[in-house]
């Protein structure tokens, strides 16, 4: 309840206030430098040279207090993302945030007559009425990932996230996220070989279930990374993958590799997907 009451207090004051609001953009490149070499994903039929290939494909320049934090290519049509980009730097020390959920302001049409509200985007109450399944919003840029506590608190937005199940995001995915993160902060390295740097894209895989006839359950998250070896300075990347069903326990996941993950995502979306231009 307080989060839901929470999220109409904030679409009151991003009305009121349309300049901090994020932006949409209509080719990801504008956001920053979330995506390596510039070269955005090719996802046919959703995303090529960098724009979206229908209109219900939304690029969200993911902007919190003031900067332009991570980048989330969304499908108003199925309310969950198709990924985030974002890039991995090492992470620091710091609180974890306890604030409300987001919504994106962006999504919401402007203009003065009256409108129903969230339209185009996933709502707190989706998670809330009825949720027979017991699905909770698991982050695709999680906030283990971020490198300081404002990046963290931008993560927490439903624009970012999607249903899952508790078991895969506490057991399987939390796991995922720190097994990708203890390679990237020994594998990974900028051009002068000093700091931690990877490209990061992590994404879902729209799914047959509704949550609240609304919201779609995706059948699968997924995840890549491509950096630069640090002895080498040669470019590197691993992926995973996993069901969105409830794990009892997970002990061990084994990463793949960029192609591995490609090939599953070609069975799925039957086309050829490149995440990464000349990676690995
Ligand atoms: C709740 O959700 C279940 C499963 O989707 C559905 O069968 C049921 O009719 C829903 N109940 C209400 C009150 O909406
Ligand atoms: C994040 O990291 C902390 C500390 O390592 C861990 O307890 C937690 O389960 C991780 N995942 C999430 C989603 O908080
Ligand atoms: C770093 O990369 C090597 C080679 O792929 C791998 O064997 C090792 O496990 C990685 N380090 C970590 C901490 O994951
Ligand atoms: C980086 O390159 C070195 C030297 O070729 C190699 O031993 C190591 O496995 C590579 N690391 C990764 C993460 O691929
Ligand atoms: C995880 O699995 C790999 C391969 O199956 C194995 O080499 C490794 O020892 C396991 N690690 C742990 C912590 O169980
Ligand atoms: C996605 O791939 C998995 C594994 O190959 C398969 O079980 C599933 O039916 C596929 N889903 C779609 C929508 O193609």
């Amino acid at each position: 309840m307080r989060l839901f009451v929470a999220s109409v207090v904030f679409v009151l004051l991003a009305l009121n206030f349309p300049g901090i609001v994020s932006k949409l953009e209509n080719t990801l490149n504008k956001c920053g430098d979330f995506i390596l070499n510039k070269m955005s994903p090719v996802i046919p039929g959703i995303l090529e040279n960098s724009v979206t290939l229908k209109d219900c494909y939304k690029i969200i320049c993911q902007k919190y207090k003031n900067k332009i934090r991570f980048v989330t290519l969304y499908d108003t049509e199925n309310k969950i993302p198709v990924f985030s980009a974002y890039k991995y730097t090492g992470i620091t020390k710091f609180r974890r945030p306890q604030i409300p959920w987001m919504i994106e302001s962006q999504l919401e049409p402007s203009g003065a007559e009256m409108r129903v509200p969230f339209v185009t985007q996933a709502r707190n109450g989706d998670y809330l009425i009825n949720n027979t399944y017991n699905y909770i919003p698991g982050a695709l840029f999680p906030m283990n990932h971020t490198a300081d506590r404002e990046t963290a608190e931008s993560t927490l937005t439903l624009t970012n996230s999607v249903p899952v199940k508790q078991g895969f995001r506490d057991r399987l995915w939390n796991l995922v996220e720190e097994t990708t993160k203890r390679y990237m902060d020994s594998n990974c390295t900028d051009h002068n070989k000093k700091n931690i740097v990877a490209y990061v894209l992590t994404g879902a895989i729209p799914g047959n279930e509704k949550l609240n006839n609304r919201v779609n359950v995706p059948s699968y998250m997924w995840t890549a990374f491509c950096c630069k070896n640090k002895t080498q300075g040669s470019w590197v990347s691993k992926t995973y993958w996993g069901k969105n069903m409830h794990y009892k326990n997970v002990n061990n996941i084994t990463l793949q590799s960029l192609q591995e993950l490609q090939n599953f995502l070609k069975e799925n979306f039957s086309k050829n997907i490149k995440l990464f231009n000349n990676c690995g």
